[in-house]
């Protein structure tokens, strides 16, 4: 088993470079079982979901090869639309297939999504957004099979701008007759990114970004080379690491119209932030100012993927701080072991109260899901002494190589095998 082993108390200093974002990857690599043809994905980030999502689209019968760093699709010889439980248990992100498998063979079988650390994620929206659009959905034995031969094009009301639910919909109806409006539809970055996929291969997508978005259903699609956006998730998360531990570094690659919402935080409490058309780059000096209320929301709201390690950063800041998460019902297990390093943290529901308290202690926590992993990290960076985390896979879900990156910016962290 794996551990980060990190001696804290270093500030942070230079440059490095974000990599493509793992959720614009996983509905691209998803809706490329659309085309009959080839794709080329260019800067694939290799984490461990994307490639659970390559071995999907193997299963499915495209040929997937990496070329350098970019990975090339042949989804000609796909003839299967079952996606199996021994997939859907490992990564959540396979529930994206239902709408592009629908959109290439008019039918989806696909295992229900495994449970997940944050709490209940329910796929309501996405079935009912593909009802809407005149699929048959039976729920039966742990999977869900759909029956599109009589889609339509048509108009989806989300109930709430549930992201996955508003790219099932999309990827859906990319080739259906006439036109298809999704309202409330989910705004984050990574949508109006699978838009440029989408109309890169030749779709008419428009809208994404706002809340109402129009697929014009076209007849055909084309082969296509695309690069993904960054990973404003990868970068928010080392700029915080930076406000906690003091020092100056630069992101390039991060975009601030991606990270609105955190920066805002982040000069609240101190830091100076300053943004070029392809970088974000931050200073600090001195101690932090707690921000009194953050609460997690759909974007351009504060975003829960970042809520675990700005959580981390109050604990450490002058004051206090209320962390609401409205998203997650469970997405405040790493408090225990905030807690276990020396934070002060108080948890009613959905709501927690964090009391600065000026430094951390070393120890050895456990992560239990992605961001808080990440969130645990960043906590013994800032730490007197040595910190060990444990459970790490958690982690590189959603990072390429932690340890890498934060050495690069002269962190003391490594991987050790326990
Ligand atoms: C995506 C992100 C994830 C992020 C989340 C919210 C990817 C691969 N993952 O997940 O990192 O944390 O957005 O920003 O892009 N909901 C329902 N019914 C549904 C669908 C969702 O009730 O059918 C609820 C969820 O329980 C949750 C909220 O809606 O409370 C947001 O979920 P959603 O936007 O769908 O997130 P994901 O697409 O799963």
């Amino acid at each position: 088993m794996e551990t980060l082993y990190i001696k804290g108390g270093r500030e942070l200093y230079g440059d490095l470079e974000v990599v493509t974002a793992k959720n614009a990857l996983l509905p691209i690599l998803a809706g490329s079982v659309i085309h009959n043809g080839k794709i080329v994905i260019e800067k694939i980030a290799r984490f461990s979901d994307v490639m659970f999502m390559v071995k999907i689209l193997e299963s499915l019968g495209c040929n997937v090869v990496f070329q350098g760093d970019s990975l090339v699709i042949d989804a000609s010889g796909a003839s299967n639309f079952l996606v199996k439980d021994e997939f859907t248990k490992k990564v959540r992100s396979s529930v994206f297939m239902l709408g592009p498998l629908l959109s290439r063979f008019k039918r989806a079988r696909v295992a229900y999504p495994g449970g997940c650390n944050i709490g209940n994620r329910p796929i309501d929206l996405h079935i009912k957004g593909l009802k809407a659009l005149n699929v048959k959905i039976e729920e039966k034995h742990g999977y869900i099979n759909c029956d599109g031969r009589d889609m339509i094009a048509g108009e989806v009301h989300l109930d709430f701008p549930s992201v996955g639910a508003t790219e099932n919909v999309m990827m859906a109806s990319v080739l259906l007759k006439g036109t298809t409006i999704i309202y409330n539809s989910a705004r984050e970055p990574e949508i109006e990114d699978l838009q440029n996929f989408l109309n890169s291969l030749g779709a008419r997508v428009y809208g994404a970004g706002s809340s109402t978005i129009v697929i014009e259903g076209v007849e055909k699609l084309h082969d296509s080379q695309y690069c993904p956006i960054k990973d404003r998730i990868v970068a928010g998360s080392y700029l915080i690491a930076c406000a906690m531990c003091g020092g100056n570094i630069r992101l390039n690659g991060a975009r601030k119209e991606h990270n609105h919402a955190l920066i805002g935080k982040l000069v609240q409490s101190g830091a100076t932030i300053k943004c070029d058309k392809n970088s974000i780059e931050i200073g600090v000096k001195g101690k932090l100012h707690s921000i009194p209320t953050i609460e997690t929301q759909p974007y351009p709201g504060f975003p829960t993927d970042l809520q675990n390690q700005i959580l981390a950063m109050q604990t450490i800041s002058k004051g206090t701080s209320v962390v609401i998460e409205n998203l997650y019902e469970s997405r405040f297990k790493i408090c225990s072991e905030l807690v276990r390093m020396g934070a002060d943290i108080t948890i009613k529901d959905r709501m927690a109260i964090v009391k600065g308290v000026g430094r951390l202690y070393g120890a050895s926590v456990v992560a239990s899901d992605l961001r808080g992993g990440a969130g645990l990290v960043l906590a013994g960076l800032t730490a007197e002494g040595y910190t060990t985390v444990e459970d790490i896979y958690h982690i590189d879900r959603g990072y390429l190589s932690i340890e890498e990156d934060l050495c690069k910016l002269n962190a003391e962290i490594k991987r050790c095998n326990k």
